[in-house]
């Protein structure tokens, strides 16, 4: 929400929607980075971990923000981007101007290339230095330079970050990318090095930040690192998000997972996994990097109703902590563009411009907007007015939904089959029912058609059936009453696509 007009959102636009998210019944907000950044990755590239980008308000701004949550029962966590600076960042600077500069071991140099390691972003993950003759690491885009973690004072600079929010009141921290701090030069591996565990404990296993919520993003840390990295013994972090490779987009091979029975793997793995070892499970489908669900995974045009509260309904009926995206709680979609003026994510314009002479620009396209990340960045779409009442009429900072007419909160909330009043209610109905927050989960699916399993807390049972996007005849329990659907309340077992039910036993 862009609240002074000048096309991009800001720290008073969002106090301003406080009480739309205290409606919608969420107790927690993650917000992307926001500190001083040339923005070449929209944000996950530093220049400074102790000052906010000047357009999105000041200082003052941001606390009032904070405190206005938690006046409202809101904790409020913030992006901590460990891995790497912006090659903007002071450190940086001053890191390429000689091999003896006080900063050079705050970032990784080679004399040439150890590995032939390849960027996130695309291209060599090594960058020619002129100034040196040296090649530095970048895991992420070129500007992204990642810091030394082998290096102590590059873990007490990160600490005195940390502690810098801990004080001004932050609840939490979204720990971008973690396992790639630590490099496995032995194996030659980009992530989860053998100092993994040591350099997470060194910055969270202390008694300042004992009781922040913390989630790491680990991609690929298998289920051995997981359970060491969020067992509460450890002191390292509070959960993870899991599955990474479940969900998720696959450029090189252009493709999205994943289909409906990958979808029933990854809540059912993840959910036995964290219950086996008392862990927590984020469960979730979207965030800023990635496509709508509704588009990529079900179905956006007629049954986006049925295709949005069916994911609603997995997420808020799961043993761990569901994450939504803004507008995934009134079902917004993909956004189709035909000019790459129109996109912003850095992985989707490196993509372009690296295939640029390669498919032709129908393709090409396609490709982009299957693809890109932007997805997850538009700005809200809040009602019929003019840039769906992101702001007073200045040009957004990234193009607006290319749907948004049709699909915007305020048309959602004027249909008796709204998404936003179905979150509203399966976030109230989670809420009010142990069963469905601490309760046992077992998986009791015996079809491929649908995904089926039971929730269970002392003497309060559920059992869950989401059906997939066929029609099909489901097996309902005999001694179950339907208290929740997307679909009319009746005992019939003949299931409409995405039909979700939820039994009380
Ligand atoms: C994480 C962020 C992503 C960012 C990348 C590099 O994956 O979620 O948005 O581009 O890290 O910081
Ligand atoms: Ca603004």
């Amino acid at each position: 929400m862009d609240s002074n007009n000048d096309g991009i959102g800001d720290f008073k636009g969002i106090t301003s929607k406080i009480p739309y998210l205290v409606e919608l019944g969420i107790n927690a907000v993650w917000i992307s980075p926001f500190f001083e950044s040339p923005n070449d990755d929209s944000g996950y590239d530093i220049s400074d971990y102790y000052n906010v980008q000047k357009e999105f308000g000041t200082l003052d701004d941001l606390k009032e923000m904070v405190d206005e949550f938690h006046k409202n029962g809101i904790k409020v966590i913030f992006d901590l981007v460990a891995n790497h600076t912006s090659s903007k960042h002071r450190w940086f600077q001053e890191a390429i101007k000689s091999k003896d500069n006080p900063y050079r071991d705050y970032y990784y140099w080679f004399d040439k290339p150890p590995f032939d390691w390849k960027s996130n972003f695309g291209g060599s993950a090594f960058e020619y230095s002129p100034e040196t003759g040296q090649y530095y690491l970048h895991s992420f885009a070129v500007s992204q330079p990642d810091l030394n973690w082998t290096n102590p004072k590059v873990r007490e600079e990160m600490k005195k970050v940390i502690d810098f929010w801990v004080d001004f009141g932050v609840d939490g921290f979204r720990c971008d990318v973690l396992d790639n701090i630590a490099k496995d030069w032995e194996k030659g591996l980009m992530s989860n090095g053998p100092k993994f565990h040591e350099y997470v404990h060194e910055i969270f296993g202390r008694d300042k930040t004992k009781n922040l919520y913390l989630i790491g993003e680990c991609w690929s840390a298998n289920e051995d690192i997981l359970c060491d990295l969020i067992s509460e013994e450890r002191g390292e972090l509070t959960a993870s998000f899991l599955g990474g490779n479940v969900i998720y987009i696959d450029w090189n091979n252009n493709k999205i997972s994943p289909n409906y029975e990958d979808i029933h793997t990854y809540f059912s793995k993840y959910q036995i996994l964290a219950q086996n070892n008392n862990l927590i499970f984020p469960p979730f489908f979207e965030n800023h990097d990635r496509n709508r669900s509704v588009s990529s995974l079900a179905n956006d045009q007629d049954l986006r109703y049925e295709s949005a509260t069916f994911f609603a309904t997995l997420l808020y009926t799961s043993f761990g902590t569901p994450f939504i995206l803004q507008g995934e709680e009134f079902g917004t979609t993909n956004s189709y563009h035909k000019n790459i003026d129109e996109f912003n994510d850095v992985s989707c314009i490196n993509f372009y411009k690296e295939n640029k002479n390669v498919l032709d620009n129908h393709e090409l396209m396609d490709k982009v907007n299957f693809l890109s990340r932007d997805h997850g960045r538009r700005p809200m779409v809040w009602d019929n007015s003019v840039n769906f009442g992101f702001n007073k009429g200045a040009t957004p900072w990234l193009a607006l939904h290319s749907r948004g007419k049709e699909i915007n909160l305020e048309n959602d909330l004027k249909k008796e089959k709204s998404i936003f009043n179905f979150y509203k209610e399966i976030i109230n109905f989670r809420n009010s029912s142990k069963a469905l927050i601490y309760g046992e989960y077992n998986d009791l699916t015996t079809s491929e058609n649908y995904y089926k399993f039971s929730r269970e807390y002392e003497d309060e049972k559920y059992i869950i059936i989401c059906n997939y996007d066929k029609p099909s005849l489901v097996d309902i329990p005999i001694n179950g009453k339907k208290v929740f659907s997307n679909y009319p309340l009746n005992q019939s077992n003949n299931f409409a696509p995405f039909e979700i039910a939820i039994y009380e036993i």
